[in-house]
């Protein structure tokens, strides 16, 4: 990865944390050290780190808070360094306001080196983007282990150690959450960590084809096998040989093609569509689902058998808001990352702004954030972002809404939640919510609520 010539900064007093820290990232990065905030200043002007680990209480004597006050004297002297703040655990207040100041994360002691390098490994990355302009993803071969899946609340924790656990096996996984939390993320990271890593990862969204059509683009056809078929077509899962084939919407697969993939799954075999040899082909599946599959099951949609076979291994995606306090250091990262894209790089969250970001219940998660970030800096003229940057209704405060509005958007919110959670089914949304179709279709025009994408 090109963040290995990256310099950090490690700020603490305390010298066995500055050596253990040192220790643990001088086979990857160049270390420097300070003690102090002057020395810390210092360094920073000398060798322009493009990381720096900054302890929030740098003396134990001075008030502690030290490592907040350097933190605006940092980015002065190079806007685009990435401060990660080290804090002690009673100081969630503080490393929250640091983020609102600029800092891109902030790590908690007592230090669990695996979960640092995780911070640290992303922060460099990220800078190193910025150095080049360059954008995770915009090219459909690159994929980059983790360090553009940001977030480190436990749940999404315990999913970057699933991923690297499962990653390297032959097993089928299937990824579940709802719209937007990161599934075709979280499946490119899995190919891009595993022994398959250099050969095809071949994608395609089982929902978004009709089914006539689904059946050879997934197993191909010989030429003359329907009327159309002029030609021999080789289908998704041969292009997928030694690699990984992602099968999105898996919940959309008739019961017709469940049979053939079970048949894959079982022999790892598959028959082009009027065809008659039977073709051998070494295709890791992932699947994703933003349905319940069991439920799918219970309603005799998919099938038992396939369900048992792609749920060996699971990896069930939060929605963003029940990651903590993630959804900040996600909306600083996009901030960076659309940012640089657009040529401004010195751009942050007014703390109304940050504010609102914590508090919303993102029904839409990471693609609905993503969406309106990305529309704030295209749109906004200043280099702090507001709450009416980012779309979002009343925005000039809570305090400000009547209880109207406020029961208002909690009844439009609740509502996209209860859709995403069924798939933008209607009837089932409406269940769920208690309600009359015709009711629910009422709302829906009240509030504007259209499908995302
Ligand atoms: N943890 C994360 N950190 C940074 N970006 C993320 C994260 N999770 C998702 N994203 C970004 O959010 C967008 C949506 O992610 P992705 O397409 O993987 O979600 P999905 O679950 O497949 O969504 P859908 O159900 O709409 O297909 C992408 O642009 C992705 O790069
Ligand atoms: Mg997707």
């Amino acid at each position: 990865m090109s963040n290995d010539r990256s310099t950090i900064l490690i700020v603490d007093d305390e010298a066995s944390i500055r050596n253990l820290l040192a220790l643990s990232l001088e086979d990857r990065y160049k270390i420097e050290t300070a003690a102090t905030a002057d020395e810390a200043l210092a360094k920073a002007r000398e060798v322009r780190p493009q990381v720096v680990l900054l302890d929030i209480a740098l003396s134990p004597y001075g008030g502690g808070q030290e490592g907040l006050e350097i933190l605006p004297k940092l980015i002065d002297i190079d806007p685009k360094v990435k401060v990660v703040m080290v804090t002690g655990n009673t100081e969630r207040a503080n490393a929250l306001a640091a983020i609102r100041d600029g800092a891109i994360d902030f790590y908690a002691k007592p230090i669990d080196l695996s979960d640092l390098k995780v911070i640290v490994d992303r922060a460099a990355y990220i800078r190193s983007l910025e150095d080049e302009s360059l954008r995770p993803n915009t090219s459909e071969d690159q994929y980059t282990g983790f360090s553009n899946i940001i977030g480190h609340s436990p749940r999404m924790l315990k999913v970057f150690r699933l991923v690297e656990t499962v990653a390297p096996t032959p097993y089928t996984v299937l990824i579940s959450g709802e719209s937007g939390t990161g599934k075709e993320l979280i499946a490119k990271a899995i190919h891009s960590r595993s022994e398959r890593s250099d050969k095809a990862f071949i994608t395609i969204n089982c929902g978004a084809i009709p089914e006539n059509l689904l059946e050879s683009e997934l197993f191909g056809h010989e030429k003359g096998a329907f009327t159309d078929a002029f030609a021999q077509k080789i289908g998704k899962f041969e292009l997928a040989d030694k690699g990984t084939l992602f099968l999105d919407e898996i919940g959309e697969l008739s019961l017709a093609l469940q049979v053939k993939l079970l048949r894959f799954l079982q022999d790892r075999i598959i028959e082009r569509v009027g065809g008659k040899a039977v073709i051998q082909v070494d295709v890791r599946i992932i699947a994703a689902t933003n349905r319940s599959l069991s439920e799918e099951v219970e309603e005799k949609r998919f099938r038992e058998d396939l369900y048992y076979r792609l749920t060996v291994i699971n990896v069930d995606l939060p929605p963003l808001r029940e990651r903590e306090d993630d959804v900040a250091i996600i909306a600083n990262y996009l901030l960076g990352v659309y940012g640089s894209e657009n040529a401004k790089t010195n751009l942050n969250f007014s703390p109304s702004a940050l504010q609102r970001i914590r508090s919303y219940n993102w029904p839409g998660n990471i693609r609905e954030l993503e969406n309106r970030i990305k529309r704030a800096v295209i749109l906004s003229g200043s280099h702090r972002l507001t709450p009416e940057d980012l779309a979002f209704e009343g925005a000039s405060g809570a305090e400000q809404k009547s209880l109207l509005q406020v029961r208002e958007e909690a009844e439009s919110n609740h509502i996209r939640a209860a859709l995403v959670r069924n798939s933008w089914n209607v009837s089932k949304a409406a269940r769920d919510l208690g309600t009359s179709r015709t009711t629910l279709y009422d709302l829906l025009e009240k509030y504007k609520i259209i499908k995302d994408k």
